[in-house]
């Protein structure tokens, strides 16, 4: 029998407000070029304005693109949070393990009919949660039916990675070449390199741990730890011409929005293109101001406070629910007014746990 959290309408979560936390990173790590794990920030990267003009699908050829259909589990997350245990000498505090992007579609859930599915465990006091990998796969085969594209990268996907090379450098600007600088047309794009920020956050009465990749930083990161830092985040929309394309932009403000917030970015930068994909101009956006500026232009309906109070009793049901082990499945069907929550497996963890990270927590 599955346990039924409602979704719609969205009002019912309107009125008050959460108390949220300020995310507050606590540890990082990087994939190198060849996606190699590494537990360090060296595949952090410095925002620099990108010329305008450039055509994004330049060297769409030589894309080096990681093969997004392995599953990686949380094993990288959790390497990260093992060795800041180690450093501490005890377990983390928060109720909810998770990648930035299985908050990002509960937090949408209210707005948005996207269908998702996810396993999660109870270990130790603590709900750890990953995407359902098969089921990611099967929409995506089934959305490339559909539309006739290839499982290739479409080339717009490529665009989004073009614009982060267009963007950002390897160094602080001091220590860049300008002939870098000026030749970044040039770069191979690279998707398997990433940074990501591990942060400590909070929904109402749950502490969350989340992971997610960071795509650049405006100057230096802070000399005192947990301080905010100055994140970048980047993105590509095709102009905005009309009324319609305004509405359809301020959908996507939706998305860009909860995913800044959840990891604390204070900035987002989207480069604006043409249908043809040329870069025509850059425009900066407070992470901060974009529920009140999409409100004031009443075009999309969102409400930002709607999303948080959802996800603080979402987790609190989710957190009463899972009381028990074995791996249990978070799956929202499209369109559906709910989120259902069955068991799938009767004990154990399934692949959502590393042995390294139980053999760890088993010593502590
Ligand atoms: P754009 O966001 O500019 O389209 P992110 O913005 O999260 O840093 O991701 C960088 C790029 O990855 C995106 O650039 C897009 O090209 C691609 N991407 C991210 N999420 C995607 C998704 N769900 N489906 C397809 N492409 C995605
Ligand atoms: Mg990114
Ligand atoms: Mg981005």
């Amino acid at each position: 029998m599955a346990l039924k959290f409602p979704v719609y309408p969205p009002s019912r979560y309107g009125g008050g407000t959460e108390p949220v936390k300020r995310p507050k990173e606590f540890a990082c790590f990087s994939y190198d070029k060849d996606h190699k794990f590494r537990l360090d920030d060296s595949s952090l990267k410095w925002y620099y304005p990108p010329d305008l003009g450039v055509d994004l699908s330049r060297g769409s050829d030589t894309f080096i693109q990681h093969d997004d259909s392995i599953d990686e589990h949380l094993d990288s997350l959790l390497k990260t949070i093992k060795a800041y245990e180690e450093q501490t000498g005890e377990p983390i505090d928060a109720h909810v393990v998770t990648w930035r992007g299985m908050l990002t579609k509960i937090m949408a859930a209210p707005f948005d009919d996207e269908a998702f599915e996810m396993n999660a465990t109870l270990y130790r006091g603590c709900i750890f949660i990953e995407e359902h990998h098969g089921f990611k796969e099967q929409k995506r085969q089934m959305e490339n039916s559909r539309t006739g594209q290839r499982i290739l990268p479409s080339l717009m996907q490529y665009w989004g990675y073009k614009f982060e090379t267009l963007s950002t450098l390897p160094r602080p600007w001091a220590e860049t070449s300008r002939d870098y600088i000026e030749n970044r047309d040039q770069e191979v794009v690279n998707n398997k390199e990433q940074y990501c920020s591990v942060v400590r956050t909070g929904f109402g009465k749950s502490i969350v741990c989340l992971g997610g990749e960071v795509d650049a930083i405006w100057d230096a990161k802070p000399a005192t730890p947990g301080d905010p830092i100055n994140w970048v985040e980047l993105k590509t929309s095709a102009e905005i011409r009309n009324h319609n394309d305004q509405f359809k932009f301020d959908r996507k403000l939706m998305r860009y929005w909860i995913q800044s917030f959840l990891l604390g970015v204070p900035k987002i930068i989207v480069g604006f293109r043409t249908q043809d994909g040329i870069l025509s101009r850059v425009e900066e956006f407070r992470t901060m101001s974009i529920p009140h500026e999409v409100q004031r232009r009443g075009l999309a309906k969102w409400d930002g406070n709607v999303c948080i109070r959802f996800t603080s009793l979402f987790l609190d049901w989710l957190r009463r629910s899972i009381d028990d082990e074995g791996v249990w499945r978070i799956r929202r069907r499209q369109k559906s007014d709910f989120i259902e929550l069955f068991k799938v497996e009767e004990v154990g963890h399934g692949s959502i746990i590393t042995d390294e990270f139980m053999n760890w927590r088993i010593k502590l």
